[in-house]
Order: structure tokens, then C-alpha cells, then sequence
């Protein structure tokens, strides 16, 4: 069923027919922690009772005793048009800026995809967790204070699980090692990966041959390469490789690019500087949010959207054919299969690396109809689209075992509360 959801009677409609639809819900009314406590199989209900149920793995996973605490990263950002008066967002800011102080001003070069994400991911924190076991943050050496107390945090930094978006003077703390790992992930583990990416994947190095060798490879499957550069958020560019079959066809090709001409001075021999990939229409892209292996929340990648569009109590099936695309789609069969290939690919890089305890996992429809990865990335470092992120930090803050993995466990402090 596809129908353009800016019609927003129309978009009723459609989640009306889904929750009819949807007969598997044991109860009608799930509150949102409840809701996906069962999706993700961690809970059962009682019938009589309408009580929630650990399962095995539920009991294997969640520990409701535990007592973490947070830091929350604070990154005040602009926003480019004015907040909408009464609204969810601008309850929401009203928050944010009572316990964090007031935030720049609407301006023209400022990002309200970035601005509203910040809102969410404290909001979401705040409306998770105990609020005097978020230990807040600031950039400029600032010392770390208790949100509610305002004391001065005497631990060591790591004993705390960071949140927030991350910046670029973030060091390499737990969880941030799975942060980490997580981006680089696809880039290093291309074996399990490449056979679910559903394209041919070549590494190159920053030198002109070992460029020029990955393109010829990608070249006997496709006229067109994808290449993406292996440092964060670096860039990427499409080749034309049609009649292109010297070595010097090659090299003015590829200095012909700024991108690749500009990485290769930056990187000069570097080792797997590029992903150089086969050119591939990827349609319906979504991500998942993938905690100890189980998939907590997941979104179209609509770039307009953030968790202020999250649906509640019903599937979110909006997506785009194509990530340029300005029509939003009601996409059921595509949300279904997709959901289905991110729940076993997420499990299976989680059941052979326990290290990436946490990541988003990018995956879309390939032009056989197939889904495939394509790509994968920290849970810090990724937009929020309008998934819900209070999913992430929930069984984050339950799950058992998250903090005997980090690299320095040490016994938990208690907050004196003053
Ligand atoms: N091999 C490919 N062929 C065609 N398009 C691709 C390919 N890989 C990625 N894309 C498209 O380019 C976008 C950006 O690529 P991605 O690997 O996600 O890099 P980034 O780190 O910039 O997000 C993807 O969302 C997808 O639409
Ligand atoms: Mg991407």
C-alpha cells in the first residue's frame, strides 16, 4: 500500500487500518516501554492478569535493580527557524533550556534537524532515568555537575555512560569503544558484511595505483562506482567508468575528482582509505537501532523528520523511495522485509562481536528487490530520524551486563544527594 502522507487525513487512515490490522498486540493499550519489551520478545503477557512476563532471554538481558548514571554531553546548538509556540518540541525546549540554560536564537545558519535533536536525546534521557543520575557535561573544561544537585562529579569519567551527540573532543571512553568500533566497523569487518551488502565492496589505499586497481575489480561488475572515504564523515563521490580502460583513463579520472584528489594528498599511502563500491539504485533506506543484538527502535530515513514525528503505538512504515525524494510513502511490505534482514544481521554481528554492544545499522532494498546493508555506524554519531530514543537509552539503563564491558570496570558510586 503506497499513498503520498502529506495528506495527513490519509496518514490517519492508515494507521487506523494498521492497528486493526494488527492483532498480534496482547493488550490494547502498551505503554511504550511495554511495547517494545514485547517486540522484542524480552516479555510476555499474562492473559488473566495482563501482567508483563520476563522471558528467558528477557531475564538474561534486563536487571531492573541496576543503578546507572549518565553523562550527558551538552551540545547547545542554533536552530534556523523559530520554535513553533505550543508545541511538543517547544515544551520540550522549555525543558532543556530551565536545566541547561537558554540556547542561541533562530538564525540563518543555524540546523533545526541538529536543534531538535539535541532537544530529543536530553528529553529522551530525562524521561528514562532517574534525573539525579545525570551528570552533566559542558565543552570548554568545564567541570561535570550533578543535573539535579549541582555538585561537582569526584569519580573517574568513564564509570559513566556518555550520551548525547558526540563531538569531535569526545576521547575513546566506554561505551564510546563501541562508539568507535561501530563506525569504523564496516570499513574493517567487510567479511560477514559484505556477503549481506548485496554489492561488490573493494578497499583501496590513498595511492593512485591501489585506486586505479579497485576501480578496474568494480569495473567488471558496473559502469558506475560508489567510492567513500574511510575517515568519519570524510565524503563521498560516483564515478563514471564507462570507456575507461587505461591507466591514464584512470588517473585523469580520478584527479578530475576533488574528493579523491583532495583524500589522496590528505591520506598520501594510507591503508584502506576508500570503500570503492559498485554502483547500486538503493530504494526504501531505514535504520535500526540495535542494543546486545536486539533491534529497540528504528525510522525511515526522512531527513525532515525527528523524534518529534515519532508515531506512537503503531508501526512507523513512512519511508522514501529514494533519500532525495520529497513524497513520503506508507511502505508496509518494505518496513516488514527490511525489519526482518536488520533483526538477523543485527543479532549476527552482536553473536560475533560482543563489542558492538550498540550501533545503527543502515539497510535498504537493492534493485533485485533484496534488502542489504549499507551501512553501519555509532548510536551517538547517528541521526535520530523519527525514531524514539528513550527505546535506546531504556534498555541501555536495564540491560545486565553494560558495565561489566567496560575496559576499567570499577564499583559504582552512589549519588549523595545534598
Ligand atoms: N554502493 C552504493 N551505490 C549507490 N548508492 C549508494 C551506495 N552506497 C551508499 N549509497 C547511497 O549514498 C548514501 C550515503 O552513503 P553512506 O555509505 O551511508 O555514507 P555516509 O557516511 O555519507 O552516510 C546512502 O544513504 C545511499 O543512499
Ligand atoms: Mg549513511
Amino acid at each position: 500500500m503506497r499513498n503520498n502522507l502529506h495528506d495527513k487525513e490519509r496518514l490517519r487512515d492508515l494507521q487506523a487500518i494498521d492497528r486493526r490490522g494488527s492483532s498480534r498486540a496482547p493488550r490494547a493499550t502498551m505503554s511504550l516501554r511495554e511495547e517494545w519489551l514485547w517486540t522484542a520478545g524480552l516479555v510476555t503477557f499474562d492473559k488473566s492478569t495482563g501482567n508483563l512476563i520476563p522471558t528467558e532471554r528477557g531475564e538474561a538481558i534486563l536487571d531492573d535493580t541496576g543503578e546507572r548514571e549518565w553523562l550527558y554531553s551538552v551540545r547547545p546548538v542554533t536552530p534556523k527557524t523559530p520554535v513553533p509556540r505550543f508545541s511538543s518540541l517547544s515544551h520540550a525546549v522549555w525543558d532543556y533550556e530551565r536545566r541547561l540554560g537558554k540556547l542561541p536564537d533562530a538564525s540563518d545558519d543555524g540546523d533545526d534537524e541538529v536543534f531538535r535533536e539535541e532537544i530529543a536525546r536530553f528529553r529522551a534521557l530525562l524521561s528514562i532515568v532517574d534525573n539525579d543520575r545525570i551528570w552533566i557535561n559542558r565543552s570548554g573544561g568545564r567541570p561535570i555537575v550533578n543535573l539535579i544537585t549541582g555538585e561537582e562529579f569526584a569519580g573517574e569519567r568513564d564509570e559513566l555512560f556518555e550520551w548525547g551527540m558526540r563531538s569531535n573532543q569526545d576521547t575513546a571512553l566506554h561505551p564510546l569503544a563501541a562508539e568507535q568500533k561501530a563506525d569504523s566497523y564496516f570499513t574493517h569487518h567487510i567479511g560477514f558484511t559484505e556477503q549481506c551488502a548485496g554489492r561488490k565492496i573493494v578497499h583501496a589505499d590513498a595511492t593512485l595505483d591501489s585506486l586505479t586497481d579497485a576501480l578496474r575489480r568494480v569495473a567488471e561488475v558496473s559502469e558506475r562506482a560508489f567510492i567513500k572515504g574511510t575517515r568519519l564523515k570524510s565524503g563521498i563521490t560516483t564515478l563514471d567508468l564507462t570507456g575507461v580502460t587505461d591507466y591514464e583513463d584512470y588517473e585523469a579520472l580520478i584527479l578530475s575528482d576533488p574528493f579523491l584528489a583532495g583524500e589522496l594528498m590528505y591520506r598520501d599511502g594510507d591503508r584502506w582509505a576508500f570503500l570503492v563500491q559498485e554502483w547500486v539504485d538503493m530504494t526504501f533506506e531505514r535504520r535500526f537501532f540495535i542494543v546486545d543484538g536486539i533491534t529497540v527502535a528504528h525510522a525511515g530515513c526522512i531527513e525532515e523528520y525527528t523524534p518529534f514525528d515519532h508515531l506512537k503505538g503503531v508501526e512507523d512504515c513512512r519511508m522514501k523511495r529514494h533519500r532525495s525524494d520529497t513524497d513520503i510513502l506508507w511502505a508496509a511490505a518494505e518496513t516488514k522485509l527490511l525489519g526482518d534482514f536488520a533483526r538477523q544481521v543485527g543479532k549476527g554481528i552482536y553473536d560475533r562481536d560482543k563489542a558492538m554492544s550498540e550501533f545503527v545499522l543502515d539497510v535498504a532494498i537493492g534493485p533485485d528487490g533484496q534488502p542489504l546493508i549499507v551501512e553501519l555506524n555509532g548510536i551517538r554519531n547517528a541521526g535520530l530520524y523519527a525514531s524514539s530514543p528513550g527505546r535506546v537509552i531504556d534498555l541501555l539503563a536495564r540491560r545486565r551486563d553494560v558495565w561489566s564491558k567496560a575496559p576499567h570496570a570499577r564499583p559504582r558510586r552512589k549519588v549523595q544527594a545534598t
